[in-house]
């Protein structure tokens, strides 16, 4: 199948190059910008090379080198932003700070005068014309920088010129060299996929072969392969990816060989023990194991107020519940283990992809003893993990999982516990339980879930004063929370229709007894998180 790679150099942005040109039905992996790139990655399948932006400069240590055979491969190469200046860089260029950093929506208009040059190389030619073809004559691309191109390295030639003056689309006269100084993948960006597309398609020439059936099918094979009669044991935890993991073991294997595991921790989501039983049922699961813990966490959690003694807490009682419940069920060393890991997952945990990327909270989903030691052996699964959500979503949908499981919003490992600010306490999960089913099922009811991303209730750690009939009442303070978002690494506030917050609002505290006042959370991420802890 015909692949693009993206070299990923750090910036915000990379995934969604990616994810722009599988949506095109291309084939694309992001991989870390300095790997070196050995004959197994540069395959025959490769097509083309884009190089990401980064928040690094080419004349700092810090900021990442590409192996430098991408000039040498012969393959056509995308340079965004950091892209372009690094090879403008290593080709013996100059790239020098802005006097002011530029950042959003900015005029670019092509040089037309340019792109009619002769070139001596014909083919060349040909390429540089199909990829200018991608261009509207004049529009608004979206930028990011603090550098610019200073001096063109031999061969290069401005194509296109930012309004406040800098070079903004630069080719090289010889070789299959493209380089943009803004950010084609970003929707802000007039004609972004125009433009990715012309370098897919017109200049690297690579056909569609990634259809999510056709996925299914190839992992489907590999899977039954590498299982063979083996036992296989799924951690499920309600979300949408360990159930289409586990959706997609039942549809493969034998469901005698499926054992999946679920703990009820009491930090879960209004009745979601009862879905997750019916869900994983109808799809055909014999070996199911519900553990309920709801007593051990929350006294974990108790006397803890802070986020990451919380955090870690949970994390510590999830393993140690899950090697005493693995240890019960006594399933062969041969037994692997399935995890629903996605390719974001990996990114947001500092693993694999994108070395850039740093940890900002622990999560738990990643490492245990238990994957260590089956990674140790080879012997674990993880179907997903090239996926992205959306990704996951329409694997699921194929395979016959239930529509509202699949388009249910993310929830966090530690649940409710993040989502509740200081201790918690059975209480503060029934209230809060109670809150976030209104909130959910109003947003259904007026068709606005499928809107947002990701949208729950929290409960902050205070009371306030209120008024309920002629009673004076001290309830607790409720916050909202809706987000739109391409995979949970960005995310910016879901613009509410007033009228549906007013009314959803009021519902909650005429409802939720112990909620006396409502707020909604207007903060973006960065520089918020999306959770609250
Ligand atoms: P933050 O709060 O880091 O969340 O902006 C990004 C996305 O990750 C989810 N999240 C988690 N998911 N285990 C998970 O499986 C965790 O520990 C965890 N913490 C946050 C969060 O709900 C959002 O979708």
């Amino acid at each position: 199948m015909d692949k693009i790679i993206v070299l990923d150099f750090g910036s915000q942005t990379t995934q969604l190059i990616g994810r722009r040109i599988r949506d095109m039905g291309v084939y694309s992996e992001v991989i870390p910008g300095d790997t070196p790139l050995t004959n197994e990655i540069l395959n025959s399948d490769v097509r083309g090379i884009i190089l990401s932006g980064s928040p690094e400069s080419v004349y700092t240590k810090e900021g990442a080198v590409p192996d430098q055979k991408i000039y040498t491969c012969g393959l056509p190469l995308l340079g965004i932003c950091y892209g372009l200046q690094r090879m403008n860089h290593d080709q013996g260029g100059k790239v020098e700070p802005l006097p002011k950093r530029e950042y959003g929506r900015i005029g670019v208009k092509i040089n037309t005068k340019n792109s009619n040059t002769n070139n001596s190389n014909t083919t060349n030619s040909d390429l540089a014309a199909r990829f200018l073809a991608g261009f509207a004559p004049s529009f608004t691309a979206w930028m990011s920088h603090g550098d610019t191109l200073t001096t063109l390295a031999d061969g290069f030639r401005e194509y296109g010129t930012s309004d406040t003056g800098y070079p903004a689309v630069v080719l090289h006269d010889a070789k299959p060299w493209f380089g943009i100084q803004f950010h084609p993948e970003v929707t802000h960006c007039e004609g972004g996929d125009e433009i990715l597309k012309a370098f897919v398609f017109d200049v690297c020439g690579a056909s569609k072969g990634w259809t999510m059936e056709q996925y299914v099918e190839e992992v489907r094979s590999s899977l039954a392969k590498r299982v063979g009669s083996n036992p296989v044991l799924l951690l499920i935890s309600g979300g949408v990816d360990s159930t289409v993991a586990g959706a997609l073991l039942l549809k493969t294997l034998k469901s005698d060989q499926v054992h999946l595991m679920y703990m009820d921790t009491g930090l879960m989501r209004k009745d979601e023990t009862k879905t997750v039983k019916a869900t994983l049922e109808r799809l055909g699961a014999k070996h199911l194991h519900i553990i309920y813990c709801e007593e051990e966490f929350l006294g974990a959690l108790k006397g803890l107020d802070e986020p990451e003694a919380k955090r870690k807490a949970i994390g510590d009682l999830f393993i140690t519940i899950q090697e005493r419940e693995v240890e019960r069920l006594g399933l062969p060393d041969s037994c692997f283990l399935a995890q629903g890991t996605l390719y974001t997952d990996l990114i947001e945990s500092g693993k694999g992809v994108g070395k850039k990327a740093h940890l900002i909270k622990s999560h738990h989903n990643v490492g245990s003893p238990l994957v260590d030691a089956k990674r140790r052996l080879g012997r674990i699964i993880e179907p997903l993990d090239k996926l992205y959500k959306d990704e996951v979503r329409r694997l699921g949908r194929i395979i016959g999982v239930d529509e509202e499981v699949v388009r249910r919003h993310p929830f966090p490992g530690p649940g409710l516990a993040v989502r509740i600010l200081g201790e918690v306490t059975k209480e503060k999960c029934d209230i809060l339980r109670d809150a976030d089913a209104v909130y959910i099922e109003e947003l259904k009811r007026r068709s606005l879930y499928d809107e947002i991303w990701q949208a729950f209730a929290v409960l902050l750690p205070i009371r306030s004063v209120g008024v309920a009939g002629d009673v004076r009442k001290y309830g607790w303070v409720l916050a909202l929370r809706a987000i739109t978002s391409a995979d949970g690494m960005t995310a910016d506030v879901y613009p509410f229709p007033t009228k549906d917050l007013l009314e959803i609002s009021t519902l909650i505290t005429n409802t939720v007894k112990d909620i006396g006042r409502v707020t909604y959370d207007i903060s973006s991420k960065p520089p918020a998180t999306i959770e609250w802890e």
